[in-house]
């Protein structure tokens, strides 16, 4: 009788103290090989903003895929002083004419610590108001003739 214990699973924890050895062993290799390949991997801090070496730096269709922009004059420098702190989608959204453009970002240099753009202004706003022009109807019109009526108690 006492000989049928072999066939079972040994649940005995004791025996099974030697594979959580090799299990951390097997762990901690696979963070050195990671952690190394991040450590020879010669990307400096200086080259990672570089846009033109990023390889999800691809136009296709028109639409830089990185951050859904449109291809055009000014592309790069929008996406450099644009995309820094907030998502393109806040871009492509705002449909605006050039006064409103300055004055968005007037108010970002005002209240949000955004820099001074110099020469670089009149590059961004150009390719807003070219590649994101106001709809021609960007809600529907206001109801006219309605018949307003008294709210009662
Ligand atoms: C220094 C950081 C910073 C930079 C750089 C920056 N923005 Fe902004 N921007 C903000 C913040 C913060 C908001 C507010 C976000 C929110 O309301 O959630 C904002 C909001 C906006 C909005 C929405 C405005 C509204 O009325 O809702 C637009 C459009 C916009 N930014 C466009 C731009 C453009 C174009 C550029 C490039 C010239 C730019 N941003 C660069 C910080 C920045």
């Amino acid at each position: 009788m006492g000989s049928n214990k072999k066939y079972f699973i040994d649940s005995n924890p004791k025996r099974w103290k030697p594979f959580g050895f090799i299990f951390i062993a097997i762990l901690v290799v696979v963070f050195l090989i990671v952690s190394s390949v991040h450590f020879f991997s010669d990307k400096t801090p200086e080259q990672v903003p570089d846009p033109k070496q990023e390889p999800d730096n691809e136009i296709v269709d028109g639409i830089h895929l990185r951050t859904g922009l449109k291809e055009g004059d000014g592309l790069s420098t929008v996406i450099t002083h644009c995309t820094a702190c907030h998502s393109a989608q806040l871009i492509i959204q705002n449909r605006m004419n050039k006064e409103r453009w300055n004055a968005t970002i007037r108010w970002m240099q005002e209240t949000q610590n955004l820099w001074d753009l110099g020469a670089n202004q009149d590059v961004i706003v150009d390719y807003l108001v070219k590649n994101y022009p106001v709809y021609s109807k960007g809600r529907r019109e206001n109801l006219k003739n309605i018949e307003w009526y008294d709210l009662s108690d």
